[in-house]
């Protein structure tokens, strides 16, 4: 199986909860665990300032998911984990879409709608206290997906859209630029991509009926209770038919688990008995966690040294990327002249070296742009076993190194970004 690019990210507006656990970050933290895939997971900042104008609710909101994150499982070191404003690429990127990305199909953008329509209603201006970052963010969240080319964006059914515009920026660019972005597609899991929260309505902070995901066990006892229910008396039949209590044990817990308290419902359980098994249900699951997270927002020094560590890795594929987009749309070195035979620049490239040792055997080696070593193969009994290898990297990238592992000397997980990188450079610039 080649391997896939997995990207999400989280706006840092709020607190996490509930909703972003179960949709967003127990997938993705799952995704990053599998092998063959390369994940992206990063913290949406840009984006939050499209909703929130208090800078210390963001900078705290930052740090909350991070830790978020991290707490729940996210392993730094196997994944590309960053702050979306430490990569100054995003925005540059963001602006090449806009000028590709048609002004009706932002209109159609269900935020942007929803405003419209709000407003319309309420007899206000359309446009009434609706900003320009507000009607950008399909863009802002096309640059974000398209500027690692990922493959598969795990979303909520509500992001879908999103991820279709994106699809859209992709195609629009290529057509008028060449192949350069992979169009995404959302990946949904099925039974629990939108949790509702207290009062049965999606869980969201614009709905101001979240459970945070590392309430103290007495505080996330209380929310629970407090979830809306019907008035029916114990050893009445409950309905699990738009049951927000129900729908949200089952995002945590096993299908037996939920089959017995579907039982229990038709045998007629106390809604505060139920209240309670699915509080314990879910705080078996978040307790450990919740001391990770809690000794993390303790040390947030941390956290910063991961996100930039992070950022540093995301921007050894974002900078030559975006190298190689400015050079597409023509934003390019006066010296490289259009059509002219007389000055053709030499670009730094990283290469590919074949040759035979002592051993009898042919190896090849990837360097990159400063000549440092990338890549190392063993023997091949023949030039063109290897060549067959280079050409694999060549039309796979990194997708190809898990194949290829046994030929191979074993490669850091962290240094496949590195070599992706070099394996792009070397297939666009010429
Ligand atoms: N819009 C997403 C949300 O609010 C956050 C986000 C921003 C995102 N950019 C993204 C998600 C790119 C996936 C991919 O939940």
């Amino acid at each position: 199986m080649s391997s896939k690019r997995f990207l999400t990210g989280i706006t840092t507006s709020g607190t996490p909860h509930l909703g972003n656990y179960v949709g967003s970050i127990r997938p993705s933290v799952r995704h990053s665990l599998s092998a063959n895939v390369e994940s992206f997971y990063f913290l949406a900042d840009y984006h939050a300032l499209i909703k929130i104008d208090e800078p210390a609710r963001i900078q705290r909101s930052t740090l909350e998911i991070a830790a978020s994150w991290l707490a729940a499982g996210l392993d730094p070191e196997r994944v590309i984990f960053y702050r979306q404003s430490d990569v100054p690429e995003i925005p540059e990127l963001t602006w090449f879409l806009t000028c590709v990305t048609g002004k009706g199909i932002l209109n159609r953008a269900h935020a942007y709608k929803a405003s419209v329509d709000k407003n319309t209603n309420a007899g206000a201006d359309p446009d009434s206290d609706v900003t320009a970052g507000l009607f950008m963010y399909p863009v802002l969240m096309g640059a974000d997906i398209l500027m690692f080319n990922a493959h598969k964006v795990p979303v909520g059914r509500d992001q879908i859209q999103h991820i279709e515009m994106a699809r859209d920026m992709a195609h629009s660019f290529n057509h008028r630029y060449g192949e350069h972005f992979v169009p995404p597609e959302a990946e949904i899991e099925e039974d629990v991509a939108t949790l509702p929260g207290l009062d049965g309505r999606k869980m969201s902070k614009s709905y101001d009926n979240t459970i945070p995901l590392f309430a103290p066990r007495e505080q996330l006892k209380k929310l629970i209770a407090s979830i809306v229910t019907d008035s029916r008396l114990p050893g009445e039949a409950k309905s699990t038919e738009g049951s927000a209590l129900f729908q949200i044990y089952q995002a945590f817990a096993t299908p037996e688990e939920t089959a017995a308290l579907r039982q229990a419902y038709a045998d007629g359980i106390a809604w505060g008995d139920a209240k309670h098994l699915v509080f314990e249900r879910i705080d078996r699951e978040i307790a450990p966690m919740r001391e990770a997270y809690l000794a993390l927002l303790n040390d947030p020094a941390k956290i910063e040294a991961i996100l930039l560590a992070g950022a540093a890795k995301a921007r050894q594929i974002a900078t030559p990327f975006m190298g190689r987009l400015r050079q597409a749309v023509g934003l390019r070195d006066l010296r490289a002249q259009v059509g002219s035979k007389v000055v053709k620049t030499k670009v730094a490239k990283p290469v590919f070296k074949q040759y035979r040792e002592r051993d009898g055997k042919f190896y090849f080696k990837l360097l990159d742009v400063e000549g440092r070593l990338l890549l190392q193969s063993l023997g091949f009994d023949s030039p063109k076993e290897a060549g067959q290898s280079i050409g694999l990297l060549q039309t796979q990238g990194a997708q190809a190194l898990a194949g290829l592992a046994e030929k191979l000397v074993p490669i850091a997980q962290s240094d496949t970004s590195a070599i992706n990188a070099a394996l792009q450079l070397m297939a666009h610039v010429d």
